[in-house]
């Protein structure tokens, strides 16, 4: 029996959305029970999750009530109370990542200790408005004036990061030096991380998993597409050569040994000038990684989930010579009305849908396809996931 009461192992995620929902679906085969804190019912896990506390994740009370019935306490986001997580780990409670791996995923925090460490990250500057006075302000936009005139482009831009709060590429903006004005004027929030605005050949990410005894296991490298500053297509394996791919696994490896991060980590690179820099890093299983459910030989919600536990860690080999995952992201139909559609178009589609209302730009689920060749993946999966949105269109 475990310090739940329960005989099975019980995991709490803060955080409702759809990887609280994936990491249930890979917990049920295990024999794990999942306990999740979610504010609201249309994130994701509520509509299959049995346990679902309710609460915001920066609600202090609700986390310890979450943390007082399981084993472990995981995220499904990083905007989670810090604070809270930081008092149970001093009172012994299992918390993974680690408060201080969660530390990382602030923007700002997170450069400057992979520069300290010696890691590959663009060149960058971090700019605060402070408490909005006029002084603070005038201060942010001389720095990020002095940064744009080293960094900025050909065309004379930069790129803007909210070191907090930010996901889906909200919380990016590129700036020129006319823009920067107004931008700095009206900016609330967490301290910017400035740097250039790349000219990248390629994203790639790396997958890499730990579980507290220091076992460490590694997925091949996927290559990621985004649209909008969102992940649209992950390709697995990535189409660059081997040197590459291998490079990129040891940064991978190297960022999740030198962190000391356990559980999944995902760590975004881009390739600039033939070059791998890292993007940033989520102390979490990650979009760029829902193509293992099918295409590897454990998934990175297993994975996790066994991680967090200490349990051994499983194989990350392809199954599949080539797999695309497609994003199903918010257009003009909900995608759960038109799932026949989407099969249609290829009966070997695997379909998951998160159960959220779809609005515009809101990722509601993904599709992957696997097989001989990416670029037949790639046109399948992208066809499935276009009928799931679009079925609306002129036809009902
Ligand atoms: N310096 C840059 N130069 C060129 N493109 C960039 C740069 N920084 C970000 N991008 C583009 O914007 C995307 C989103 O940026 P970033 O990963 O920093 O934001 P995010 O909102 O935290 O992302 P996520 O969707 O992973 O939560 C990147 O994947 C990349 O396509
Ligand atoms: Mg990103």
């Amino acid at each position: 029996m475990t310090e739940s009461g329960s005989v099975a192992p019980v995991v709490g995620v803060i955080g409702g959305g759809q990887l609280a929902r994936m990491l249930a679906e890979a917990a049920a085969p295990l024999g794990i029970t999942i306990k999740v804190l979610a504010a609201a019912n249309d994130e994701g896990a509520s509509d299959i999750v049995v346990d679902v506390l309710s609460g915001a994740p920066d609600d202090r009370d609700a986390i310890r009530r979450l943390a007082a019935i399981v084993d472990v306490v995981t995220i499904d986001h990083e905007n989670v109370d810090w604070q809270t997580l930081a008092e149970l780990e001093s009172e012994g409670v299992a918390v993974w990542p680690s408060v201080e791996t969660l530390r990382l995923s602030d923007k700002a925090h997170q450069r400057r200790t992979f520069a300290e460490m010696g890691l590959p990250v663009p060149p960058f500057a971090v700019v605060s408005v402070g408490q909005g006075s006029a002084d603070d302000r005038a201060g942010a936009l001389d720095q990020s004036l002095t940064f744009l005139t080293e960094h900025g482009n050909s065309d004379g831009r930069i790129v803007a990061k909210a070191s907090r709060g930010g996901y889906d590429g909200r919380g990016v903006w590129i700036l020129d030096a006319a823009e920067l004005p107004a931008f700095i004027d009206d900016y609330q929030g967490a301290p910017l991380v400035l740097e250039p605005l790349l000219d990248l050949e390629l994203e790639l990410a790396v997958l890499a998993a730990r579980n507290p005894s220091g076992e460490t296991r590694v997925w091949p490298v996927v290559e990621t597409v985004q649209v909008d500053g969102m992940c649209d297509e992950v390709i697995m394996p990535a189409q660059v050569p081997e040197a590459l791919a291998q490079q990129a696994i040891a940064l991978g490896r190297e960022v999740l040994e030198r962190t000391g991060s356990v559980g999944v980590l995902a760590v975004e690179l881009f390739v600039s000038g033939g070059e791998l820099l890292i993007n940033e890093i989520a102390p979490r299983v990650h979009n760029s990684g829902h193509v293992t459910i099918e295409a590897n030989q454990t998934s990175q919600f297993e994975q996790h989930l066994r991680a967090v536990l200490d349990w051994p860690l499983g194989p990350t080999e392809c199954v599949a010579p080539a797999a695309v995952m497609h994003n199903v992201v918010g257009d003009t139909s909900d995608p759960r009305a038109n799932q026949a559609a989407g099969l249609a178009i290829f009966p070997g589609a695997h379909v998951h849908l998160y159960g959220k209302t779809p609005r515009p730009a809101r990722k509601l689920g993904h599709v992957t396809v696997m097989g001989e060749d990416v670029e037949t993946c790639r046109t399948t999966a992208e066809a499935v996931a276009a009928a799931l949105t679009a079925q609306a269109k002129g036809s009902r």
